[in-house]
């Protein structure tokens, strides 16, 4: 992957902790743990770029300047599986609106259905964070991207936990402004779409309902 089409996070705390997301024998308690660790590691650095404006904080000792965001973030988890990243985000950006997205992919044809949209007209957030932590096809992600782009949004990053390069070439080519940021890029899709080596799949394995 070029530098310019994905950022990955290169930590030692993500490299321990994507080894317990991928262990086939990691249980749903703790890989729901592990989603929210990696979300919250993922999300300090896709936010690195938001913008601040200045403001007054009176400490207890005297005044002295700050800073708070200065734009409205949209979080938009695409369902379930994005579900798990929302509350660690939450935590770090508790001013920020969810704007929920229901897609699924169809099992004979691995192509996104969409099922639930609530995206208001007009007054759209000035940047959405779409999470959802498996970038397979991209298929999920494009109709999640070209919602938020009806929608009006200005400014989209998308963040997985995983990804494969077939799907970040697929987000790259129809939305090339939308940042991508993931914990990391594996080899490849197998015949039936799944991401190789991978971690299965990611909405079962939060919810437990493989
Ligand atoms: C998974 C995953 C993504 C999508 C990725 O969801 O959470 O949403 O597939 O695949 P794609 O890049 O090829 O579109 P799934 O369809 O299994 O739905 P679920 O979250 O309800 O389990």
């Amino acid at each position: 992957m070029t530098v310019e089409s994905v950022s990955v996070v290169d930590h030692p705390l993500v490299k321990h902790h994507m080894a317990r997301l991928r262990d086939a024998e990691t249980p749903p308690a703790e890989f729901r743990q592990v989603v929210q660790r990696l979300s919250m590691l993922l999300a300090y650095e896709a936010t690195q770029d938001l913008p601040v404006e200045s403001v007054e904080v009176r400490t207890p000792l005297c005044t002295t300047g700050g800073h708070r965001l200065a734009c409205r973030i949209g979080l938009v988890p695409i369902l379930r599986a994005g579900l798990g990243m929302v509350d660690p985000m939450l935590d770090l950006i508790p001013d920020s609106e969810v704007w929920h997205l229901g897609l699924y992919r169809d099992e004979a044809t691995a192509r996104p259905v969409e099922y639930y949209s609530k995206l208001p007209p007009g007054k759209p957030v000035d940047v959405a964070l779409v999470v959802d932590p498996m970038l397979a096809t991209g298929g999920s992600a494009t109709v999640a991207l070209a919602a938020l782009q009806r929608w009006g949004v200005p400014r989209t990053k998308l963040l997985s936990l995983i990804a494969a390069p077939e799907g970040i070439r697929a987000v790259r080519a129809k939305f090339p402004k939308t940042r991508v940021h993931v914990c990391a890029v594996d080899e490849c899709l197998n015949d039936r779409k799944f991401i190789v080596p991978g971690l299965g799949d990611a909405g079962d394995r939060i919810f437990n309902t493989e």
